[in-house]
């Protein structure tokens, strides 16, 4: 090509890549930590009706990927960490896994899952998992290329790592001097020759809430994306939210390695509404609608001017009442949509000024609850509530919470419930020692709610008749997956 018709074509190119940059897809997190999950059916219904086309799973769970299968939603489909050393040392491990996994999904009668990425690790590079993870990540990416490429697969799906959000950093808090932590440094380099060899994106974690938890330089006013925050200056860079800088700061830490124009997918992003403070519905709704108006400019950051992220994950589809709270309680509040379905929030991620659409023909326990016998002696009260908190869920009892107005001994009665409900409504699981007792009056009030959980196939699994109702309910799941996803 002569030289001048190369400047032509070089900058017809990047005219294109300014004028059409397309546009920014939203997708959600599915994770399924939850007691008595909405059955997956349903939620695949809750992203129809609600035109989300992309979905991004922490595991290959099958009943997941089944009613995955036929519908028209992009899916990344995630490894977990405790999989990476073998998938590190053995290619066959990482074959038999590609196998099991991903290639048995990919057709079928009803059509398939459209699986797009795999991605390799949940966020291995974690600070608190130290070198428990990191150092086999590259060696099982490199096993997983092998293996898809083995099925010819390569050009189909792509092999991606969930980088999390304390990965990089900054200690002035300005972006231009953000940097990968420095035992990161080698495996992050490897990682970005791997995905721009590949074309792949880089998937990470964006974090303005835990941001504004764990520094004080940050306002609650400049997370929200309020207008009237005081911005910060980077030089003569202009930061006027919390998003914009720590994407800033990624995008600072690619560029210092190396690597300045790799596409940024963020990973994972959201807002909780409850068990912490700042954390409801309205804060949750402001930060959210902050970040769709970003995302739909285009305007992109300082950094990256008109080049959002290529996809943005919310953080959640649904609250899930066994999440990991080691971060914090607030994990289990993730959801867009409560634990059943139920939108929390108004949000427009481009479906237009449409509101949310809600779960249908949700299937509940009934409509019982397990509180405190106030009758009885109530002196071993707190220690039976603290048991069943370690293993129910309590969130919402802590400070700044929906239910922490409840004074001693209504949060018995919250954790006796929760406990409850979460064993399927079993009558052994209201006893406490004889302080319990089951009522059909809801405890709730106009804050704080008692919950009353979904209705699973292991529910009341003991005796004949429901054992008969869980096995047409299961024909009626297939059945219903040959009609409807057809
Ligand atoms: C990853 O696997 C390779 C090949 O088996 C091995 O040489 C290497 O030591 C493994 N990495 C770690 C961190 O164990
Ligand atoms: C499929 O994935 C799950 C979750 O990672 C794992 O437990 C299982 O062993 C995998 N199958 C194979 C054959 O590796
Ligand atoms: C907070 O702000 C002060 C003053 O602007 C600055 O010196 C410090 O490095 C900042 N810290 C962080 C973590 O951003
Ligand atoms: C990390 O990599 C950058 C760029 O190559 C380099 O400037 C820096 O010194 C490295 N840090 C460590 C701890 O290796
Ligand atoms: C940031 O820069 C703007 C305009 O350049 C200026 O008006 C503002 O006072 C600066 N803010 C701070 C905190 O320095
Ligand atoms: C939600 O949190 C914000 C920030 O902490 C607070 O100002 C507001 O009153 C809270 N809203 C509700 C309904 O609790
Ligand atoms: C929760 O996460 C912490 C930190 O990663 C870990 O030490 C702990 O074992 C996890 N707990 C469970 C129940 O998985
Ligand atoms: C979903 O998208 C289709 C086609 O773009 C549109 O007709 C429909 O109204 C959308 N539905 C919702 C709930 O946004
Ligand atoms: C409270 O628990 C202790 C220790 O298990 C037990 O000895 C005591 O009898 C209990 N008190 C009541 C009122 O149940
Ligand atoms: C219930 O509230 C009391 C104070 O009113 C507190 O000491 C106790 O830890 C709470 N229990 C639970 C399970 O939250």
């Amino acid at each position: 090509m002569p030289p001048n018709l190369r400047l032509i074509f070089f900058f017809f190119i990047n005219l294109s890549a300014l004028s059409f940059s397309p546009a920014s897809a939203v997708g959600f997190n599915w994770g399924t930590a939850a007691s008595n999950p909405l059955p997956p059916v349903k939620v695949v219904d809750l992203l129809n009706s609600n035109n989300i086309t992309k979905i991004k799973l922490l595991d290959p769970n099958p009943l997941v990927l089944q009613a995955l299968s036929g519908s028209n939603v992009q899916v990344t489909i995630g490894i977990p960490n405790l999989m990476l050393k073998i998938l590190n040392s053995s290619r066959k491990a990482a074959e038999s896994w590609v196998h099991d996994n991903v290639t048995r999904y990919l057709s079928g009668a009803t059509g398939g899952v459209r699986i797009e990425y795999i991605a390799v690790g949940d966020e291995p590079f974690l600070q608190t998992y130290g070198d428990q993870y990191y150092p086999y990540v590259m060696g099982a990416v490199a096993n997983i290329q092998g293996a898809i490429a083995k099925v010819n697969l390569e050009s189909r799906i792509k092999v991606v790592v969930p980088c999390s959000y304390d990965a990089f950093l900054s200690e002035s808090g300005l972006p231009s001097k953000g940097h990968f932590r420095p035992e990161l440094n080698k495996t992050m380099i490897q990682l970005l020759t791997f995905l721009t060899t590949h074309r792949s994106p880089f998937f990470a974690t964006i974090s303005p809430y835990l941001s504004l938890r764990q520094n004080k330089n940050i306002s609650l006013d400049f997370t929200l994306f309020k207008e009237t925050a005081r911005p910060h200056n980077d030089s003569r860079r202009t930061y006027k939210n919390t998003f914009e800088l720590s994407y800033d700061t990624l995008v600072a830490a690619l560029s210092k390695i190396g690597f300045s124009m790799v596409d940024i997918v963020v990973a994972q992003i959201g807002w909780p509404t409850d068990g912490a403070w700042n954390a409801n519905s309205s804060t949750a709704e402001t930060f959210m609608k902050g970040l769709m108006d970003f995302i739909h400019s285009r305007s992109g950051t300082p950094l990256r001017p008109r080049r959002p992220p290529l996809e943005t994950y919310i953080l959640s589809i649904l609250d899930e009442d066994q999440r990991n709270i080691s971060t914090g309680p607030f994990e289990r509040h993730w959801g867009v949509f409560t634990f059943d379905g139920q939108a929390k929030y108004h949000l427009n991620f481009g479906q237009g000024t449409k509101s949310l659409v809600n779960a249908q023909n949700v299937e509940y326990l009934s409509p019982k609850w397990c509180v405190l016998n106030n009758n009885k002696d109530l002196s071993n009260a707190s220690a039976s509530a603290l048991e069943a908190c370690s293993v129910a869920d309590c969130t919402a009892l802590v400070p700044g919470a929906s239910c922490s107005d409840i004074v001693w001994p209504g949060n018995i009665s919250y954790a006796f419930n929760s406990y409850y409900q979460q064993n399927d409504q079993r009558a052994d699981s209201c006893d406490f020692g004889g302080l319990a007792l089951i009522t059909t009056v809801d405890p709730s009030n106009s804050n704080c709610r008692f919950p009353v959980q979904i209705r699973t196939s292991n529910s009341h699994s003991l005796d004949a008749s429901s054992l008969l109702k869980t096995i047409s309910l299961s024909a009626l799941f297939w059945l219903y997956q040959l009609v409807y996803l057809q």
